[in-house]
């Protein structure tokens, strides 16, 4: 058996603490499969006296995280920190010029700069791998580079924010309103320190441009992801998504268009009986289509020590079993710069505003739609109160901007009370 493949884990949480113990306890099994001993030799954190609930005692601590990265005795850098800038992004720099191997599950660090840091890799002809970092568990940049690297690849989508899925899923579940069961979220844990990341679709986002480079070869563009979060997701939203015979998803979506890459992270209806609908609680899924291959479907934990840890591991031993990928399925320096689309595929939409309860107010707001070239499929007027009067209204397949620009023609009318809320309705196919 060939010398031992080294790792410097930087940070001890969540993830690190899931690779310390899967080193610690699955030695054999590694070894076995990657033909050499995976061993940890060091390791960073902020605090050193925390217990963590593995044994550290045999390896060397490092206070500053980039130090791992000029160690002779660390073959591959390991990024558990997390965050787009800082300690994180200085160790990958550092590990990368220094040529040491780099496994990360940070999808904000890739997200904002993977680009520069493949293209550097691949100077520095060392590995840069990112399993971890889409979907927690669920090996789906594995299965776009290697599985489908023979098909083209015609969509992308995926529920891929776990805790967006549980509100969502708990408010209908519970019939609670969305503050309560955020609240909620926000007790259990659920949300990170910034919690705009997950309900603002923004952490999803992330994930979503990462598979979208490796699906299409282009270059990374988190800024061409058209981003809507769940904030205004009504609990009467889900009853009436429900009574039509849909769920509400934060879907993604990536398709290459005749109009450039399209990527949107937004709530969406889809089908209740389709696989994203019957997609409860943390759990994620994504959906491959190719040309070849059709559509596969692969349902995971999206997040936690074991699944998190688990896909970190794979990227270990791809490396060291000496398999060489690049970082997002080609050679970095041909990713294709994109062309965005600037807004979605037309798509039947579902409105949902509350107009003043006098006559005509009804009129007007069907005019609106209608000087939009926008064809109303179903509408509806429901728990009339007071001087309110929610409707809802089903669209035929919409153009967004026609949509946009009907619902600025609405607000001109004094007819509405608040903003609508607009929510696409997905076609997703077989
Ligand atoms: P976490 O539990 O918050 O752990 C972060 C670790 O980083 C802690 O051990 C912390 O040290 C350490 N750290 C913070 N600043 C540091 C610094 N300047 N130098 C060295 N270490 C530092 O985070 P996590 O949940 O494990 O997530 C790690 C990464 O995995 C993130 O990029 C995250 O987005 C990604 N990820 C996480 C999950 C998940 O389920 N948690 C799933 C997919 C991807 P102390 O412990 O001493 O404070
Ligand atoms: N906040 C993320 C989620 C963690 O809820 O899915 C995993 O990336």
């Amino acid at each position: 058996m060939s010398e031992s493949l080294r790792l410097g884990i930087a940070g001890l949480g969540t993830v690190g603490t899931g690779v310390v113990r899967i080193v610690q306890q699955r030695a054999d099994l590694l070894a076995a499969r990657a033909g050499r001993a995976i061993i940890v030799t060091a390791v960073s954190a902020r605090d050193r006296a925390k217990d963590r609930g593995v044994d550290l005692s045999g390896f060397a601590w490092e206070d500053d995280a980039t130090a791992l990265a000029a160690r002779d005795d660390v073959d591959v850098v390991v990024e558990l920190v997390g965050g787009d800038a800082g300690p994180a992004k200085d160790l990958v720099e550092a590990a990368i010029a220094n040529g040491k191997h780099v496994v990360t599950a940070n999808k904000a660090l890739l997200a904002h700069h993977g680009q520069a840091l493949a293209e550097a890799a691949e100077d520095a002809q060392i590995a840069l791998r990112f399993e971890a970092a889409v979907a927690g568990g669920i090996p789906c940049v594995k299965a776009l580079t290697e599985g489908l690297a023979g098909n083209r690849v015609e969509r992308v989508m995926g529920v891929m924010n776990g805790t967006c899925n549980y509100i969502l899923t708990r408010m209908e579940d519970a019939g609670l309103p969305y503050d309560t069961v955020f609240a909620e979220a926000h007790a259990l844990g659920y949300l990170e320190a910034d919690p705009t990341l997950d309900v603002g679709g923004i952490d999803a986002g992330h994930k979503l441009c990462l598979l979208a480079s490796v699906a299409y070869g282009t270059r990374v563009d988190f800024g061409g992801v058209q981003l809507e979060g769940i904030e205004r997701v009504s609990i009467e939203d889900i009853r009436h998504a429900n009574d039509m015979g849909f769920k509400i998803k934060l879907l993604g979506v990536a398709q290459m268009t005749g109009r450039g890459l399209e990527m949107r992270m937004s709530p969406c209806l889809v089908p209740a009986r389709s696989p994203l609908g019957q997609l409860n609680g943390a759990t994620n899924m994504v959906v491959l289509e190719g040309d070849a291959v059709g559509q596969i479907v692969m349902r995971g934990a999206g997040a936690g020590e074991g699944p998190t840890a688990s896909a970190v591991m794979a990227d270990v031993i791809d490396i060291a079993r000496g398999t060489r990928l690049p970082t997002f399925g080609q050679p970095a320096s041909t990713l294709k710069k994109v062309t965005r689309a600037h807004s979605g595929s037309p798509a039947p939409y579902y409105l949902r505003m509350d107009l003043v309860d006098k006559p005509g107010a009804l009129a007007k707001i069907a005019a609106c739609l209608g000087d939009a070239g926008i064809s109303i499929d179903r509408m509806r007027q429901y728990d009339h109160e007071d001087a309110t009067a929610p409707v809802i209204v089903v669209t035929h397949k919409a153009g967004r901007p026609d949509l946009d620009a009907a619902i600025s023609a609405m607000e001109a009318t004094g007819v509405l009370i608040g903003a609508p809320v607009a929510l696409r309705i997905e076609e997703l196919g077989a």
